[in-house]
C-alpha cells in the first residue's frame, strides 16, 4: 500500500488535509494522527472491517481491545452508558490525557472492544486529532501507531518508520507534548473507579472526583499465572527495545560500580539522571544518555520513548535505566520502564 504523509501545524490547521484525511476514516482506511499523548492508528470505530485492519497494521493479538477517540462528553452517548460520575470527570479534566472505561452500547461492534461489554472512550485535546474527529463524524477507534510490543511513537519519525505502507495516510503533526499514553480508569456503577494504566493525570488529579480509587495491581507488578485480566493489554510485553532494559535501584555510585564490573566486551548504554552523570564518567566504553533532572518526570515521560527507540538505532547489548519513583507521574513511567523491562529489576 502506498502511504500518503501530510505535515499539519497544531496551531495552523489545513482543513483542506483534515477533510482528505476523514474521507479515508469514512471508506473504512486508516489514518496515523497526533494526539497530546502519543501518535494514534486510526479508523471507524463503528466499522468491524476498519477495526480488523487496525490489528492487521499492529500485528496486535484480535483479544486487545481499542479505545474510541470523541470529541465532547457528549458524543459518548450513542457508544456507552454515560454515568454522573463521568460527567464531573469529564468538565474537570476533558478534553485531556483520561481514558475512561464504561458499558458499551451495541453501536460499538465487538472487533474494536474485543469482545469484552465494556469501551474504552477519550476525549484528546489535540486540535489536529479534535478536527479529524469531528470532521469524520464517528468515533475513531486508535490503538499506539507502533508496530505492537515496540516504544510507542511520540515523534512524526516514528510512525513513518512503523506504518510505512501499512496505512493509508499519515499526518505528521510534530513531537506529541506528553509522550506518554493517557491514564486509564474504569468508573464503576457506585462512583468509584479502578486504576488500569496511570499517566499524565495522576491519582491526586482523580480522586476528588471519585468515591474511591483502587489501582490494578497489574500497574505495579506482573500479572501472577491465573491472574484475572481486567485490562488486556497488562498481560503483553510493552515498549520493549531490542537489547535488554535492566531497571537499577540503588545509588548512582553502586549503580556505576556494577556497570563497571561487566565484561569491556558488551556495548553498554546507560540511562541516566542529570544530577548522576558523574558517576558515569570513569567508565570507560558505556554510551550515556540524559534522562533529565531526577525530579522532572514530566520531561521524562516526553523523553523516554524517543530515548529508547533511539538507543535501538544504535544497536546496543545491553541497556541500564533508573527504577522511577512511584509518585506522580513517575507512576506512569515506573508502569511502562518495567514492561519495556520485561520486569528485570536489579537492587543494588
Ligand atoms: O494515549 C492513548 O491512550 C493512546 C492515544 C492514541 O489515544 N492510545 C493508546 O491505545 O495507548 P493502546 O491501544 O495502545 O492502549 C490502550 C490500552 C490497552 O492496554 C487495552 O488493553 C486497554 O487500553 N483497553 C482498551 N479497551 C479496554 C476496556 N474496555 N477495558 C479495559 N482495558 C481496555
Ligand atoms: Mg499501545
Amino acid at each position: 500500500m502506498d502511504t500518503r504523509i501530510v505535515c499539519i501545524k497544531p496551531d495552523a490547521i489545513d482543513e483542506k488535509t483534515i477533510a482528505q484525511a476523514s474521507e479515508v476514516i469514512k471508506n473504512a482506511g486508516l489514518v496515523v494522527f497526533p494526539t497530546e499523548t502519543v501518535y494514534g492508528l486510526g479508523a471507524d470505530a463503528t466499522n468491524p472491517a476498519a477495526a480488523r485492519k487496525i490489528y492487521a497494521a499492529k500485528g496486535r493479538p484480535s483479544d486487545n481491545p481499542l479505545i474510541i477517540h470523541l470529541h465532547s462528553p457528549e458524543a459518548v452517548e450513542p457508544y456507552a452508558y454515560t454515568t454522573d460520575t463521568f460527567y464531573t470527570l469529564a468538565s474537570a479534566l476533558l478534553p485531556g490525557p483520561l481514558t475512561v472505561v464504561l458499558r458499551a452500547k451495541e453501536s460499538i461492534p465487538k472487533e474494536t472492544r474485543a469482545g469484552l461489554d465494556t469501551v474504552a472512550v477519550r476525549i484528546p485535546e489535540n486540535p489536529i486529532a479534535r478536527a479529524l474527529i469531528l470532521h469524520s463524524g464517528v468515533p475513531i477507534a486508535a490503538p499506539s501507531a507502533n508496530i505492537s510490543g515496540t516504544p510507542s511513537p511520540t515523534r512524526a519519525e516514528h510512525v513513518i518508520s512503523d506504518m510505512s505502507g501499512r496505512v493509508e495516510l499519515i499526518i505528521d503533526g510534530g513531537d506529541c507534548d506528553i509522550g506518554i499514553e493517557s491514564t486509564i480508569i474504569r468508573l464503576h456503577d457506585d462512583g468509584g473507579a479502578t486504576l488500569l494504566r496511570p499517566g499524565r493525570i495522576t491519582e491526586d488529579e482523580l480522586i476528588p472526583h471519585l468515591s474511591y480509587l483502587k489501582i490494578a495491581s497489574a500497574v505495579y507488578d506482573k500479572l501472577k499465572d491465573g491472574e484475572a485480566v481486567i485490562s488486556p493489554g497488562m498481560k503483553y510485553r510493552h515498549y520493549a527495545p531490542k537489547a535488554p532494559l535492566y531497571l537499577c535501584d540503588g545509588t548512582a555510585e553502586r549503580i556505576s560500580d556494577y556497570i563497571g564490573a561487566l565484561s569491556g566486551k558488551r556495548r553498554v548504554a546507560v540511562i541516566a539522571y542529570e544530577e548522576d552523570a558523574r558517576a558515569f564518567d570513569k567508565i570507560e566504553g558505556v554510551r550515556l544518555y540524559s534522562f533529565g533532572s531526577r525530579q522532572d518526570s514530566l520531561f521524562q515521560a516526553h523523553l523516554l520513548f524517543d530515548l529508547l527507540r533511539r538507543i535501538d538505532k544504535e544497536g546496543f547489548d545491553e541497556i541500564y535505566a533508573p527504577l522511577p519513583d512511584k509518585s506522580g507521574v513517575g507512576l506512569a513511567l515506573y508502569n511502562r520502564m518495567i514492561r519495556a523491562a520485561a520486569h528485570q529489576i536489579i537492587r543494588l
